[in-house]
């Protein structure tokens, strides 16, 4: 802290929303302008999270007014880092505008590291900071014991795509929109296509069949990362055993943006075209909703991805950090 402002760290659940509205309008503008999401949706519910007085975490309080935030949601016996966010320079004065809020969402973190990390049914501890640019927070990080990941947020501009693409796929194989009766099989096959993958190491929920289903609920039916969006969304079955061996999901995450949640195709099905049709038929998906860009995020080294959406016309224009920590099991 730079500024002459003396700072409290507290108990999140001892502030109701009104007193972390001004924070959540700022965050929602850091999101739209950063990555075109629109934050709305997500502010909402925290907000009746932290009315519930239910989220854990902590809040940052200067001369009375909260100026920063983080939280976790538990899953068993995993912690969840949900977000951290903190104003930049709120008091006159207060020095160079970003430095603050950095420094603060670090205090932040570290509180948070140190009560999950001192309760014993905690074993793991899993983030994706999608909003901080990578590096932002690595201090913090690492210095509590943390793994990171580099991660890719690229984007696809649908401008000059037109049209319906042509679908190409072997006899065997049938391509069809999603179903809500497909979320078991398709979280047998989430389970089987990240079989030591960079992204188990990630999120252990891919390490399941169990997990994924845990996901895809997450995606499918909490809205948990923007509007899932059932057209776009769509699978390959293999028509004589009825399996899934492929499927790509999509949400949409603001009147201009869509995204990719999820792209899987089993092993012995890659390299046969199905996850670039599989992209180009969410796309022309997104398109018909009046979508004018597709976003999706991917790990560094999951190279196969990157290349393939490279390929497709997606960019980098933002890399953020995943953290994992495990606790040692000792004897
Ligand atoms: C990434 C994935 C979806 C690609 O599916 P796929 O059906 O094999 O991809 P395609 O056959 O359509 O490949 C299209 C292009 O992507 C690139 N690509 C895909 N797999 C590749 C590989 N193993 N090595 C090199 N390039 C690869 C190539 O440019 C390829 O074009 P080409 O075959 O004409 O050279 C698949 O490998 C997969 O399910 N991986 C595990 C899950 C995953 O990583 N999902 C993405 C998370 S962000």
């Amino acid at each position: 802290m730079k500024s002459g402002v003396s700072m409290e760290i507290l108990d999140l659940r001892h502030f109701a929303a009104p007193l972390l509205r001004p924070l959540l309008e700022a965050e929602g503008e850091a999101w739209r302008q950063r990555l075109h999401w629109d934050y709305r949706t997500s502010a909402k519910l925290m907000m009746q999270y932290l009315d519930g007085r239910m989220l854990p975490g902590y809040a940052a309080l200067e001369a009375g007014q909260v100026t920063g935030y983080c939280f976790c949601v538990y899953e068993e016996t995993k912690a969840v880092i949900g977000d951290v966010f903190a104003l930049a320079s709120p008091l006159p004065g207060d020095g160079e505008a970003g430095e603050p809020a950095r420094d603060v969402e670090e205090t932040l973190l570290r509180h948070l590291f140190e009560t999950l990390q001192n309760s014993p049914h905690v074993d793991r501890i899993e983030s994706q900071l999608l909003l901080h640019p990578s590096g932002a927070h690595s201090g913090a990080f690492r210095g509590a014991g943390f793994d990171e990941y580099r991660r890719l947020f690229m984007v696809q501009p649908l401008a000059g795509i037109w049209g319906e693409p042509r679908i190409d796929i072997p006899p065997e194989l049938e391509l069809r929109a999603w179903r809500d009766d497909d979320l078991t099989a398709a979280g047998r096959l989430i389970s089987e296509a990240y079989t030591n993958h960079p992204d188990s190491l990630i999120n252990d929920q891919y390490r399941s069949t169990h997990g994924s289903l845990r996901f895809l609920h997450n995606i499918v039916r909490y809205s948990g990362c923007g509007t899932f969006s059932p057209n776009v969304s769509h699978v390959v079955v293999e028509r004589a055993t009825r399996e899934l061996v492929a499927l790509v999901l999509g949400s949409r995450v603001s009147a201009e943006s869509g995204h990719i949640t999820q792209i899987c195709v089993r092993p012995n099905y890659r390299r046969r075209g199905l996850g670039r049709l599989l992209l180009s038929v969410a796309a022309a998906g997104f398109l018909r909703q009046g979508v004018s860009e597709v976003s999706l995020t991917v790990t560094e080294s999951n190279e196969n991805a990157v290349e393939l959406y490279r390929a497709e016309g997606y960019e980098c224009v933002h890399v953020f950090d995943a953290a994992v920590w495990q606790r040692e099991l000792i004897g």
